[in-house]
């Protein structure tokens, strides 16, 4: 875990470097290379990840892996399933591949883990069965009809992304056969209108609030629970049946239980696990209610999966660091110092917030496992949402705007709502996202745009005026990636692709993806300013 050398003062960090500074064929020239194109789209557990509009060459694929050797990236993957203590800066091991790994795999945690792993979710996943069977009920007898979760950060960003990408598919919504499924709803900010605006239209009598946090010290979460409790004392519930509409799920079980959280009401999960990282725990909670426990266990099985292809697969057809070693490639060597995140299904409307935590809170870092300042840019600046509306926002910035930006689509190769004009909306979608990879790769030459200008009629001199503006630059980078559909194992995949690419970028600049120091210096000041 202690690379002696600085990433910069690696020799295929220098080669790369030199690469970079060489001119490159445009990706215009590039994409006319058919086998080249066949190469670059690798498929594995129900994804497809299409590289053919990087600016990638054989020689540059060399140079990233040969950084990737470089940089002992296999010993790192090995001492992060090993359990080793990779959380250097909190000297603890960060062990959520455990939360989704079965007994008797060939990784092998302690046994301890993986037993308090399994009990753990058989309980979660039971009393998920329970709410979805309206066996649960509140102060009134009546069984719960909305499940509120309450947190923030990882304790919000992973289930409600989750949720709203498979509450909807079939096998969720059959059963349990004539009864409706509980209703799960969000609320991460402390503003007093967010909570209102959901409760406002609930029924106390047949609301159960999910608190979620790792610490149970969150300032915002705790002000949210506290006036969850408030809404239901004012709208009949007895005191002393309070606990009955509240669930805590925590790594400070202690506190839960000080807080008067009924027993089998409180889920936990352990200190190795980062909020970031925490969907496959208790916190999936609100996912399990919402598409059950078969579904969920798939869920896991997807995530399962990506973390043996991770650990097993050779570098030049390993998902997750291919897709790392591009990332460095576009942003330390292209210097595309922002990346846009771009999903072109509505499932998907959440997974850029999601993907914003995963990759910045873990790699916007500025010091190294030994605190030497880092020589090199660690995380772009994630950003982005729905491809389609952003299409009609902020993409004139991707493909005339002066900075470089790499892209990631991400679509679905078939898609199954139910509405009955679906396919032509998912026909457009799809068409879009092919044509926006490729009009920010090819972009149009003057010479090109002129000659469209001047067969559409125009004079020479009106082609002058306007050719310019009208003349894209391409060679913009972007990565397609397609699930073959919507699934809990796809989507369970599709995450650990980017938590195992996180990790690779972390390796290989030399930092420490698992802790977030960087965010406590506000929350310090906000409590001093409170207790002046
Ligand atoms: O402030 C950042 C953070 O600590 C995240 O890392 C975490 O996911 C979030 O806050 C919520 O923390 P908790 O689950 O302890 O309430």
């Amino acid at each position: 875990m202690k690379p002696v050398k600085s990433v910069k003062s690696l020799h295929a960090w220098s080669a790369l470097e030199a690469l970079s500074e060489r001119e490159m064929p445009h990706l215009r020239e590039l994409l006319n290379d058919r086998d080249r194109t066949q190469s670059l789209v690798l498929k594995g557990m129900g994804l497809e990840l299409d590289f053919s509009c990087q600016r990638i060459t054989a020689e540059v694929m060399h140079g990233l892996q040969a950084l990737a050797k470089e940089s002992d990236l296999a010993k790192q993957i090995k001492l992060l399933f090993q359990g080793a203590s990779v959380n250097t800066s909190e000297q603890r091991a960060a062990l959520h591949p455990a939360l989704r790994s079965l007994e008797g795999d060939p990784v092998s945690w302690s046994q301890d883990i993986t037993r308090n792993v399994t009990t753990e979710l058989n309980r979660f996943c039971t009393f998920a069965e329970e709410i979805r069977h309206q066996k649960l009920t509140g102060f009134s007898g009546q069984a719960f009809t909305d499940v509120v979760n309450l947190g923030i950060g990882g304790s919000d960003l992973g289930p409600r992304m989750c949720v709203q990408a498979l509450s909807n598919t079939p096998s969720s919504s059959q059963e349990p056969s004539s009864k409706r499924l509980p209703r799960v709803h969000f609320v991460s900010n402390v503003d007093a209108w967010a909570l209102y605006k959901v409760v406002r239209e609930l029924n106390p009598k047949t609301t159960l609030f999910i608190v979620q946090s790792k610490t149970f010290s969150t300032q915002e979460t705790l002000l949210l629970a506290s006036s969850a409790k408030e809404w239901l004392l004012q709208n009949g519930c007895p005191p002393d049946q309070l606990s009955l509409h509240l669930v805590a799920v925590t790594a400070n079980t202690s506190l839960a239980r000080e807080s008067g959280y009924r027993e089998n009401q409180i889920f936990k999960f352990w200190d190795w696990v980062g909020g970031r990282y925490s969907v496959w725990s208790a916190i999936g909670l609100p996912l399990a209610i919402a598409i059950g426990e078969d579904q969920f266990k798939e869920f896991l099985a997807g995530a399962r999966a990506m973390d043996d292809h991770f650990v097993h697969a050779p570098w030049e057809q390993n998902l997750p660091v291919l897709l790392a070693l591009i990332g460095i490639w576009n942003n330390n060597f292209l210097k595309a110092s922002t990346h846009n995140v771009a999903p072109y299904s509505y499932l998907l409307s959440h997974f850029t917030p999601y993907l914003q935590q995963l990759e910045m809170e873990s790699n916007g870092k500025g010091v190294d496992h030994h605190m030497q300042a880092l020589e090199v840019n660690s995380s772009p600046i994630v950003w982005g949402g729905l491809g389609i509306d952003g299409q009609h926002a902020y993409f004139q910035l991707l493909h005339q705007g002066s900075h470089l930006v790499s892209v990631d689509f991400i679509g679905l190769k078939t898609d199954s709502c139910p509405l009955s004009h679906a396919q032509a909306h998912h026909a457009c979608l799809v068409l879009n996202m092919k044509a926006q990879a490729k009009a920010l790769a090819l972009g149009r030459s003057l010479e090109d745009t002129s000659k469209e200008l001047m067969l559409s009629g125009l004079s020479e001199t009106e082609v002058a005026q306007i050719a310019g503006h009208r003349t894209f630059r391409g060679n913009s980078p972007s990565t397609s990636i397609w699930l073959d559909e919507m699934t809990p194992k796809t989507l369970g995949a599709l995450m650990v692709l980017y938590e195992h690419k996180v990790f690779t970028q972390a390796a290989i600049w030399s930092i420490n993806p698992f802790d977030q120091w960087g965010v406590e210096l506000g929350k310090k000041i906000a409590q001093q300013l409170q207790e002046r």
